[in-house]
């Protein structure tokens, strides 16, 4: 079994006041082994102050995504280095929204996962399917080929780690049942033993998309699922510690 990742997903929040929310998750997660690892992906504009503040605890800190290369005439765009000078030690590569809001393609992301691992960050790779992919029977063909396009050019499976976050699920209290999960994660699992042999059973799995303290206990007992993404649920650190306890019971 793997270690657990318990990881939130400020996405568009968060102002140094919410550092509170960080010193609270710092105050209350263990750093042993036998607990989950946790993260917070927070804001650009906080990964200085938040690493500050979580340094010493076990939080870990991390960016939501990354331009592919490291320097240079991108105005606007923050690079994965940059993300690791200012304490991420994750970043969230092709989150749906990104991939919607932003057109970054597989081919994208799979630029922005080398350069984050160049970087020495562990990206988050997203995949998921559309309402509409999901209803014409597509899901696991849509997963495969972001899987395909996604990890193109990836040669360790230990350098990453891989979020599967239905779309219709994401912000809208509409959560995958536990059998939808389990045959996409199965699915993702079977893809990367594929890809990468045995490694590829050492690489985290994560389900995103309405997760919260109600369905945690559920949805993390599934095999194949190494964690959880955690969007609306992670910006009140009494909503991310409970998720968190869930996931501690479950590894002890
Ligand atoms: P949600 O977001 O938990 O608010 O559904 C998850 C995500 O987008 O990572």
């Amino acid at each position: 079994m793997n270690r657990k990742l318990i990881a939130g997903n400020w996405k568009m929040n968060g102002l140094r006041a919410d550092l509170q929310t960080v010193r609270d998750v710092c105050a209350a997660i263990k750093g042993e082994k036998t607990a989950p690892e946790t993260l917070l992906c927070v804001p650009a504009t906080l990964l200085v102050a938040a690493s500050a503040t979580a340094d010493g605890s076990a939080l870990r800190i991390g960016g939501q995504t990354c331009h592919s290369r490291q320097s240079g005439a991108f105005t606007g765009d923050v690079s994965a280095q940059m993300l690791q000078d200012a304490g991420a030690s994750y970043v969230i590569a092709g989150h749906s929204e990104r991939r919607t809001f932003h057109g970054e393609t597989d081919e994208i992301v799979a630029a922005q996962a080398a350069s984050a691992i160049a970087s020495g960050l562990v990206p988050i790779i997203c995949v998921g399917e559309t309402p509409g992919e999901r209803t014409s029977g597509e899901t696991l063909q849509v997963i495969e080929r972001q899987l395909t396009g996604s990890l193109a050019g990836l040669e360790a499976a230990s350098a990453f780690v891989i979020a599967y976050e239905p779309l219709w699920a994401i912000g809208t209290g509409k959560v995958a049942t536990p059998e939808q999960i389990a045959e996409v994660h199965d699915h993702v699992r079977g893809f990367l033993a594929n890809r990468f042999g045995a490694a590829g059973n050492a690489a985290r799995i994560l389900y995103g998309g309405s997760l919260n303290p109600g369905n945690a206990a559920e949805i993390l007992a599934i095999s194949n699922v190494d964690g959880g993404l955690i969007g609306g649920a992670s910006l009140k650190a009494a909503d991310f510690l409970a998720i968190y306890t869930t996931a501690c019971a479950l590894e002890g």
